[in-house]
């Protein structure tokens, strides 16, 4: 087995290769002054079990065609299985035609990402679980709940309540209301733009309770902040607001700032920058989990372990 990562994020490629105790295998990635991206493999890997750790985060579209470049790398250097490990699978969000002449973008990664050269994928908490269904090779789809619930239960907070902030957010909510043996409010929150974002009705009861707002992702900040003022006003106390990909664009840490959360728990599929960072942020390391997740790969055992 061999792991490599991209450049994308560095930090939590280390933590994995520490977990396995190894270390991460060597490629050159370089930029010409035109901006094209070149890759050299700088060890031999022909007949091996190669790993590729590759968010495609900001900025995205770097990040991706350099996971692009690397598979085709590893794929004429002979490799006998390639596994791209996606901690945060981008475009994922844009998986239908909602509207008339705009692309189904996952599928599109989908494609792109097997004629590269990937074998298999290995990803977190992508938008919608049936983005899956796009690849015709075999994804395992880790979730980033166990990790999130874990830290909530041993804070003890009494009188809890999960919200979900929209529908899309109901079933994995349930998850965590199962889990923190609480139960589940619903907001629902209507989208008008990217950027606009208005909590709408209340389905359940929060007032005076904890809350928990589960959710895959904050990218501009507008659900969790809507999310955490419509809540208020119904009389919930305290607000956690926690997410698997801390995307965290278009101002979203400062409104996070202001805005009635007490804490805001991420995970580390996605670096955070010095501007990112803030009192309210919480990380946890999901770097175990796609650690275990790869070794069970490499060894074919069962990896529904990793679901509890
Ligand atoms: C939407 O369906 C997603 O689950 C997130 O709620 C959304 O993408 C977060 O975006 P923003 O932080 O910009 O509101």
């Amino acid at each position: 087995m061999k792991i490599f990562s991209g450049t994308a994020n560095l930090i939590l490629a280390k933590e994995v290769a520490k977990y396995l105790g190894r270390k991460l295998s060597d490629i050159s990635i370089k930029r010409f002054p035109d901006c094209e991206i070149w890759v050299k493999i700088n060890e031999n890997v022909r007949g091996k079990d190669v790993f590729i750790i590759q968010s495609t985060s900001n900025p995205v579209n770097e990040h991706i065609m350099e996971l692009f470049i690397m598979l085709d790398a590893f794929k004429r250097a002979s490799a006998r299985r390639i596994t791209a490990v996606l901690p945060f699978y981008s475009y994922a969000r844009q998986d239908r035609k909602d509207q008339p002449r705009v692309a189904v973008t996952a599928k599109l990664m989908a494609n792109l990402l097997t004629s590269a050269g990937a074998d298999r994928i290995l990803t977190m908490d992508l938008h919608a679980p049936q983005v899956q269904g796009f690849f015709d090779i075999p994804v395992d789809h880790l979730l980033a709940e166990p990790v999130i619930t874990k830290y909530f239960l041993k804070k003890k907070i009494k009188n809890l309540a999960v919200v979900a902030t929209d529908m899309g957010g109901v079933k994995i909510a349930r998850t965590f209301a199962q889990k923190l043996g609480c139960n589940l409010a619903i907001v629902d929150k209507r989208r008008s733009g990217p950027h606009e974002v208005k909590a709408m009705n209340l389905i359940g009861d929060v007032k005076d309770k904890d809350i928990v707002m589960p959710d895959d992702m904050i990218s501009t900040g507008g659900t969790m902040v809507e999310a955490a003022y419509f809540l208020k006003e119904k009389g919930a106390r305290e607000i956690y607001a926690c997410c698997t990909h801390p995307i965290l664009c278009g101002g979203a840490v400062e409104k996070l700032n202001k805005a009635p959360v007490r804490e805001v728990i991420v995970t580390n599929t996605i670096p955070l920058s010095k501007e990112q960072m803030s009192d309210k942020i919480k990380i946890l390391s999901i770097a175990p989990l796609f650690a275990e997740a790869i070794k069970s790969i490499h060894n074919e055992t069962s990896i529904s372990r990793l679901f509890n």
